[in-house]
């Protein structure tokens, strides 16, 4: 089967680039904005950074607030009402995963109303459109949502998150400015760096791999591995890099898949509201030693990019190792705890049999049985 690879038509990186926003809506022939964001960036002035080149450009926008983390199935009904209300042509989303997956979500049925009961996007749904015209502007380092073709939305009636898949979704514009990044709290910056190492590990190790995705993937582990801990101890030229890294790790999972760490996360935000970040911290190094006889050599070149020296003298068993130790020792020196105290026996049957079902559980490179996650849920407990 061919590789695909699905990209932004134009993205726009490093300080300033937010100042793009206004001739990239009047190319558009953008009228009426919706703004997607979420309180706690509206009450940190972060959103305020976007609508303030707004006005000071004379577009006309209505800005929508409600965004919860872990988004559901109601927020984006919410939205896609107050797309309507809005008279609207066009999205900017300001905000973390959980404002970008809900734009996509609220620009998708908006131009696709068939499917506006939401569930039925779960997987990879026959949308005919593209979704309504975007540009998303990241304010955490993590998710990549900006670059994937992938939103995730919770269904609190089923305690569960479903994954959708589609390429009509992409944001056509992406603009990664560090200064929407700069508000971010330590330990926010921690959990999605953490995820953003996930994905490019997940994506390197995944079934479908391969060059291009390889290339996207080791050097966002390098820079993951050289600038999380400075990210967090607020050193500015730590966080730019981090802005960087998240971006370079969406270009290639995007495009192949991840792994189960990224499932059993999942069920730990629907079931626990674990943010996600943290939830991928916590199952990539138990992951990793998991699948580590089912990924050959790959694991000797995650060990050089997290900056392990002497890989090329070490056994396969010592850098298999050495890769795993290097993860799990930046998790540790970011805050990351590693247990999950949330978690109970009486759920674990539950939790697997959902992690199973997910839908970045077939590209983990060893084929894991919903017996096998349960082992690993008891990991964390
Ligand atoms: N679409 C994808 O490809 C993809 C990939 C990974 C995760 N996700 C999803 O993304 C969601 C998680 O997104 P997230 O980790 O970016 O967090 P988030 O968007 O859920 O935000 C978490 C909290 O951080 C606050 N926040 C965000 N940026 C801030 C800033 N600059 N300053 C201060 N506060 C800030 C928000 O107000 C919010 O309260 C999950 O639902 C996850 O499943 C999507
Ligand atoms: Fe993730």
């Amino acid at each position: 089967m061919a590789n695909r690879i699905v990209l932004n038509q134009v993205s726009y990186h490093g300080e300033g680039a937010i100042n793009e926003i206004p001739g990239l809506a009047a190319a558009r022939g953008f009228k009426k904005v919706f703004v997607v964001s979420d309180p706690g960036l509206v009450k940190c002035g972060t959103t305020a950074k976007i609508t303030d080149i707004l006005d000071g450009a004379g577009i006309a926008y209505t800005l929508f607030d409600e965004v919860k983390p872990n988004p559901t199935i109601e927020n984006v009904q919410a939205g896609v009402a107050a797309f309507k209300a809005a008279g609207a042509d066009s999205i900017i989303a300001v905000g973390g995963g959980s404002a970008m997956d809900t734009s996509k979500a609220i620009g998708i049925i908006i131009t696709n109303p068939e499917f506006e009961d939401v569930r039925s996007l779960e997987g990879v749904a026959p949308t005919k459109n593209h979704a309504v015209p975007t540009i998303a502007v990241p304010t955490t380092s993590g998710t990549a949502a900006e670059v994937t073709i992938n939103y995730v939305i919770t269904d609190v009636q089923k305690q569960r998150k479903f994954v959708c898949v589609d390429e009509h979704d992409i944001p056509e514009v992406a603009i990664v400015d560090p200064v929407m990044m700069l508000s971010m709290p330590a330990a926010l910056c921690a959990s999605t760096g953490m995820d953003a190492l996930t994905h490019a590990i997940e994506g390197y190790t995944t079934k479908a791999a391969w060059e291009m995705t390889d290339m996207f993937h080791l050097e966002a582990i390098k820079l993951i591995a050289a600038n999380l801990r400075k990210s967090v101890a607020g050193d500015p030229e730590g966080r730019k890099q981090m802005a960087l890294a998240q971006y370079i790790a969406g270009q290639g999972f995007s495009n192949v898949g991840l792994g189960i760490a990224h499932s059993m996360a999942h069920t730990l935000g629907a079931h626990y509201d674990t943010p996600h970040g943290v939830a991928c911290a916590m199952f990539l190094p138990i992951v990793m030693e998991y699948n580590q006889e089912y990924t050959g050599e790959r694991f000797r070149e995650i060990a050089r990019a997290m900056g392990v020296e002497g890989v090329d003298s070490m056994t396969q068993a010592e850098y298999r190792k050495a890769a795993i130790d290097a993860v799990r020792q930046l998790s540790v020196d970011v805050g990351i705890p590693v247990k999950n105290e949330k978690i109970r026996e009486e759920d674990l049957k539950q939790l697997a049999d959902e992690a199973y079902a997910d839908a970045c559980r077939p590209g983990n490179p060893r084929d894991a049985s919903a017996e096998d996650m349960i082992e690993l849920y008891r990991k964390l407990m």
